[in-house]
């Protein structure tokens, strides 16, 4: 990659988000009486690196989710709404047909991180600037972690000091992502830097942030009103 082209973040936002309990898509939940998504693009729109924004969404919501973030437009970055497809990986791929040709970063992000800041994908987009492939954001593990086989007995312990509980917003050279997602035959990775792995890329760990975890249980949301409580007494204070 080189100076010239510009960063795009795709946004993925097409999921059911199940776990959650029932009701709207994942991505369409409130948080702080506004949705999980808009958290998610405002902050991706409003990172200084960040020119492009790609929201991919339900293919029922692209007219209700364009309105409502052209009511927010307030940065400077350009921003796309397409529909997803029925896993993850796809949505990703429906994200990447869409970029402008003269995108040459891209980062991919969950929308149900909506808290994860800016600054995180200005610290990705640079670590791909500086020549690296493939970069997520990671942090150590708090809980040691077992492997398990089919009967829930323990196979191992994994040296804890060797793992990282990764993150988005992942960046990558647009064309290594593109080749991974090209070269994809299966939903096995469950994110886009495994696929980048799998397909022989190399993949650089760069500090993640605590206010970049994925909103999937119930009790995440009262996390992150937490932490919007607290943002919010830190602006007023
Ligand atoms: O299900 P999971 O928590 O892994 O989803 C991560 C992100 O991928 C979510 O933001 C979700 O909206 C998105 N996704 C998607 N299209 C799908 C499934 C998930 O964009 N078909």
């Amino acid at each position: 990659v080189t100076a010239a082209g510009r960063v795009a973040v795709i946004v993925a936002a097409a999921g059911r988000g199940e776990r959650l309990g029932p009701g709207a898509p994942k991505a369409l939940r409130e948080l702080g009486g506004v949705p999980l998504l808009v958290h998610a693009v405002r902050a991706m729109a409003g990172a200084a690196s960040v020119d492009v924004v790609v929201v991919v969404v339900p293919a029922d919501e692209v007219g209700p989710v364009r309105i409502l973030l052209d009511a927010e437009a307030t940065s400077r970055a350009e921003l796309l709404v397409v529909a997803g497809g029925d896993s993850r990986r796809s949505s990703v791929r429906c994200g990447l047909a869409a970029l402008p040709v003269d995108v040459d970063v891209v980062l991919v992000h969950d929308a149900a991180r909506p808290l994860a800041p800016g600054a995180l994908a200005d610290a990705v987009a640079q670590a791909v600037r500086a020549g690296a492939d493939a970069v997520v954001p990671g942090l150590p593990l708090a809980d040691t972690v077992k492997a398990v086989d089919g009967a829930e007995f323990v196979t191992s312990t994994p040296d804890r000091a060797t793992l990282r509980a990764v993150q988005t917003p992942q960046g990558f050279a647009r064309s290594v992502l593109q080749a991974a997602h090209d070269a994809a035959t299966d939903d096995a990775a469950t994110d886009d830097a495994g696929l980048v792995e799998r397909n022989g890329g190399r993949v650089l760990v760069v500090a993640g942030s605590g206010e970049a975890f994925k909103v999937t249980r119930p009790i995440d949301l009262v996390l992150a009103e937490a932490v919007l409580a607290r943002r919010r007494a830190d602006a007023h204070g």
